[in-house]
């Protein structure tokens, strides 16, 4: 028997959005993690940035990017010259997803199901109530749930994307980069300029920046 459909939620503020997520279980990573870690940030924001899901830190928190990605990102925010306290920032998958090994949370990808269930849900509608005027997806999953398809992110970074996704709908240009956490498994010889490529590509947001 296949599960009863799970009504897509209908509030009409940020505040009401974040209170039906903390309740969701639209796809099963709500048994495993510990709570919902919704977007943070204005909801007048002109820019949101956009991730995987969260971390062992966040799931923990209950709050995106405030573990080692976070740091990294914030200091690419830095350089790039874009204020994080004036975007906001949200995750396409909500519930960190992970397999236990020992006493550690070994971080495991969200498959197709669960990335689309959940931007149907929530990254959708907090696109639609913020309605920004940038979208920046870091990595992978996040370009998958703002183009809904498999989108290569070396060759769709480094520019403004116009007019091909959910974001375009709402009248949002996209930027496409790598998602910070690519950067920490670089190897260290490369890792420099890896992170100057990606604040390079944060720093085309700054046309968008209040
Ligand atoms: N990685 C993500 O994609 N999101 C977070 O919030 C933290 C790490």
């Amino acid at each position: 028997r296949s599960p009863a459909p799970i009504a897509r939620p209908t509030a009409r503020s940020l505040t009401a959005l974040r209170e039906e997520a903390e309740h969701c279980r639209a796809c099963p990573l709500w048994k495993n993690a510990t709570q919902t870690v919704f977007g943070e940030g204005r909801a007048t924001a002109r820019i949101v940035l956009i991730g995987e899901q969260p971390g062992d830190r966040e799931d923990l928190a209950g709050k995106p990017f405030v573990g080692p990605a976070g740091k990294l990102l914030d200091r690419a925010l830095e350089q790039a010259g874009v204020e994080r306290t004036q975007t906001y920032v949200t995750n396409a998958v909500k519930h960190f997803k992970f397999e236990p090994r020992g006493k550690r949370r070994i971080h495991k990808k969200p498959n197709e199901h669960e990335i689309s269930v959940c931007q149907q849900h929530w990254l959708d509608n907090e696109l639609r109530l913020i309605e920004p005027d940038l979208v920046i997806a870091m990595g992978a999953t996040a370009a998958r749930a703002v183009f809904g398809r498999a989108t290569a992110i070396g060759k769709s970074r480094g520019h403004i994307i116009k007019g091909q996704s959910l974001a375009s709908e709402i009248g949002a240009d996209v930027i496409v980069t790598v998602h910070p956490s690519f950067l920490l498994r670089v190897p260290d010889e490369d890792r420099d300029s890896a992170f100057q490529a990606f604040v390079e590509d944060l720093k085309l947001a700054r046309k968008y920046a209040p």
